[in-house]
């Protein structure tokens, strides 16, 4: 396999084998695009249908949500629906082999995602959300969770309820929200305490799949390099950022597996 890559990315994924072969510590940051091979669309891809005319960006904050709870009601069931189908690809399916392989080779391999997605549990890794859960719900003006929406609790998405009216939260009346990271909320303080800790103790930062254009997820990155790791970014349209050591710029789904087999063969 891989032989069918260019010669340039072969010597890339060599170097990143050799790297991570000998690398204590591994801190991965997986975003929307590790799940793009599953047939989740990014936020920076264009919207469909119904939803064409709205940007993420605007959808997705609590002013959204204050003005017009409805709206960004219906957008999140609308995305729901989208994902609840979608399966892990072969790079959630490489992380867990890998995060499975780490526990006999007393490697440790931290992974963090900025995708509301459940896409890394179900190929069996643990991760840290960053941006919260797709599947949780939570009241907008007391904070009672309402864990309703969770598909673990179903055997299939079919169960589901994708209906777009508002709920009113049982305790105090108000609207039920997505229990996501909206822009300009804070992050939830345990996730990103151990995401910070994992980021300035390794000695490799993997980005995988995301613009890194997202604060403060973005700075984990540069917390890894201000404290001597190397950077390694798997994208197929490689981000601008100088601090990247080695990119492999390929999807996830081909570069992962490769990775992942010549690691954990060594
Ligand atoms: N493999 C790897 N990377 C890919 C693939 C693939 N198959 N397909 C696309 N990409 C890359 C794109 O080139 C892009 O750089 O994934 C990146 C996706 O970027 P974004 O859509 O900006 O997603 P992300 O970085 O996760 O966004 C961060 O923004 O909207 C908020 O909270 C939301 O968590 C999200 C955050």
């Amino acid at each position: 396999m891989l032989a069918e890559l260019l010669p340039a990315l072969i010597a890339e994924v060599e170097l990143a084998t050799k790297l991570l072969a000998s690398a204590p510590r591994v801190c991965i940051l997986t975003g929307a695009g590790i799940s793009a091979e599953s047939g989740i669309p990014t936020f920076r891809d264009n919207q469909t249908g119904l939803w064409e005319n709205y940007r993420a960006e605007d959808l997705a904050t609590p002013e959204a949500f204050a003005r017009d709870p409805e709206l960004v009601w219906s957008w999140y069931q609308w995305r729901r629906q989208l994902v609840a189908d979608k399966k892990p690809n072969p790079a959630h399916d490489a992380l867990a082999q890998w995060q499975y392989h780490a526990q006999s080779s007393h490697q440790q391999v931290t992974l963090i995602t900025q995708n509301v997605d459940d896409l890394h549990e179900q190929a069996g890794s643990d991760v840290i959300h960053l941006h919260g859960n797709l599947w949780g719900n939570r009241c907008s003006q007391c904070d009672t969770s309402y864990q309703n929406q969770s598909r673990r609790t179903f055997d299939s998405a079919s169960t589901l309820s994708f209906d777009e009216e508002l709920i009113n939260c049982s305790r105090c009346d108000g609207y039920i929200r997505p229990d996501i990271v909206w822009f300009g909320e804070a992050l939830p303080v345990q996730a990103w305490q151990t995401a910070e800790e994992a980021a300035a103790n390794c000695d490799v930062f993997i980005s995988i799949g995301t613009s890194s254009l997202v604060y403060p997820a973005a700075e984990l990155s540069q917390l890894a390099k201000q404290n001597g790791a190397k950077i390694i970014e798997i994208n197929p349209s490689p981000t601008p950022n100088t601090i990247v050591d080695i990119t492999l710029a390929e999807k996830a789904g081909v570069i992962m597996p490769l990775l992942v087999e010549q690691i954990t063969k060594l």
